[in-house]
């Protein structure tokens, strides 16, 4: 018997004419931790779709095979049934159930016909506890955040027991100590000889837990290498093509008047759970400010607030270039000159079905407009211009942003903000899932952007992007401000001190 678990053989799969994946081949060695990498849109969620049946048989070419025998996938379920499970990029869970409900989804525990609660939250638990997730089950997913929505996905995935387990890009919305979490549970599966790909734009994640790795490079596969016989910089190199040594870009950023004046900002959720308190601070023009923070400190309640997302739940004061505002709702938040780029795509973001056009133009169109008619030849131009600055990777700015690879989709939500020309621009993890070419040129643009005079305030969760980026870093902890390092002082042990309730 062939020593790989999994082959994949000459895949081709077209949309509307353009290849997305071009011949490529993958071989994936039984209990191996394989990771699978490139820019975005190179053809991994595609591939894993087509492994899992999201595409079925026929509407690709190759073949995939199995313990050496060839499968050919009709439905999910079919790759179910061989032992595949998949987690997609973007969660997929129904978000006004519980926890509980999700993880059991299709699969609810039932004596004929009649679903026993008793068990499903019994069977849900145990699932949690083994991976050392402490959720509540009882919670609604639309209530809690999307790092721990990741996990939901993760237990979900558990419940088939599955041979071959596929993550596409789990950590993405994970903090530090949950990703340090999903590792462990990942060598568990490995010791239990689960074989699992995981797609990741996080090199370090690679190195850490990788046995092997495949690039995949504009719908082809470029190489596999054993871990142990490859570098980061050679990675980079096979992903994007060419050397890639430096991955902050320098500026000379000189803050000029305070932009954004933040005075004793509270946000409380109807609980009367106070989720973020008493907060002052400001960002400066030309500024970089960096919030750092494990999950639930808040920070993302921060920026959401600001914006006007919590009407009727704030307090405090909000000072626009000197000027007073009151902000209750993000079209006050876009009128007094802010914008936000937001952790959580679908939900605050992108309209999927919508053109590329539209989702970049819709938070600028008074300016495209005159006397209150749309100027369409405008509008184009603009989007496309914005598109373009961002690289956004499309046949044409026509296209639905949904059918655009994960990254390219985050990237037309900045071309929307930057197209608003902002006095403040919120980044919420702006570069969650952007591969690390296209992340360099988005920290081009924020200093762009500084240059040109906003006010920047950046929510990450990866620190070395705050410390690579951010001028001040601002450091929350249980919904309140607990410290502000400099740039020249900010080390990652500092931040997660104070992050931590550290003194
Ligand atoms: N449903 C679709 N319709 C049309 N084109 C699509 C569709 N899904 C994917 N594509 C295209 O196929 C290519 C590969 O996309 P894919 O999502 O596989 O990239 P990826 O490697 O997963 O990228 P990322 O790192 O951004 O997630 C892209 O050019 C994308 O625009
Ligand atoms: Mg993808």
């Amino acid at each position: 018997m062939s020593e790989y678990i999994l082959e994949m053989r000459n895949i081709t799969k077209e949309f509307s004419g353009v290849k997305a994946l071009d011949n490529v081949n993958l071989a994936i060695k039984k209990g191996e931790i394989h990771a699978l990498c490139g820019e975005n849109g190179a053809g991994k969620s595609t591939l894993m779709k087509v492994l899992s049946g999201v595409y079925p048989y026929k509407t690709y070419t190759g073949d995939i095979i199995i313990n050496g025998e060839k499968k050919r996938f009709r439905t999910v379920g079919d790759s179910e049934k061989a032992g595949v499970a998949i987690i997609y990029q973007e969660l997929a869970l129904v978000k006004d159930i519980t926890v509980a409900e999700n993880i059991f989804l299709g699969k609810l525990a039932n004596k004929a016909g009649i679903v026993n609660w008793h068990k499903t939250y019994a069977d849900a638990k145990k699932i949690l506890d083994e991976m050392g997730v402490g959720i509540d089950l009882n919670q609604r997913i639309k209530d809690i955040g999307v790092g721990q929505q990741q996990l939901v996905e993760i237990a979900k995935a558990l419940v088939l027991n599955a041979d071959i387990l596929i993550l596409d890009e789990p950590t993405a919305a994970l903090t530090e100590t949950e990703v340090e979490l999903l590792m462990k549970i990942l060598r568990g599966l490995k010791a239990k000889g689960v074989t699992c790909i995981l797609i990741t734009h996080k090199l370090n994640e690679i190195f850490e837990i990788a046995d092997s790795v495949t690039v995949l490079r504009d719908g082809q596969t470029i190489e596999t290498s054993d871990i142990k016989e490859i570098n980061e910089n050679e990675l980079v190199r096979r992903m994007v093509g060419r050397e890639l040594t430096q991955r902050y870009p320098q500026a000379e950023r000189v803050p000029k008047e305070v932009m954004l004046k933040v005075e004793d900002f509270s946000y409380n959720d109807p609980g009367g759970k106070g989720l973020v308190e008493h907060i002052s601070f400001y960002a400066r023009a030309g500024e970089i400010v960096g919030i750092a923070g494990l999950m639930g400190a808040g920070r993302t309640e921060l920026v959401t607030g600001l914006f006007g997302f919590f009407k009727g739940k704030t307090s405090g004061k909000i000072l626009v270039d000197g000027e007073e505002k009151q902000i209750k709702s993000p079209k006050d938040a876009i009128n007094a000159g802010m914008a936000m780029v937001s952790e959580d795509r679908k939900q605050y973001g992108l309209i999927l079905k919508q053109s590329i056009r539209s989702n970049i133009s819709i938070s600028s169109l008074k300016q495209i407009s005159s006397c209150s008619i749309l100027n369409e030849n405008k509008e184009f131009s603009e989007a496309k211009k914005y598109a373009e600055i961002l690289g956004v990777k499309a046949h044409s700015i026509e296209m639905p942003v949904g059918a655009l690879s994960g990254g390219n989709q985050q990237k037309v939500l900045l071309a929307r903000c930057l197209m608003t020309k902002p006095k403040v621009l919120f980044l919420d993890e702006p570069t969650r899932g952007i591969d690390v070419g296209a992340k360099y040129e988005i920290y081009v643009l924020m200093n762009q952007l500084a240059a040109q005079g906003t006010a920047i305030v950046m929510v990450s969760s990866e620190l070395p992007e705050v410390l690579g980026m951010s001028d001040r870093v601002l450091v929350m902890h249980e919904g309140r401000l607990v410290g502000e390092i400099d740039r020249a002082e900010a080390t990652q042990e500092k931040i997660m001190m104070k992050a931590s309730g550290g003194k």
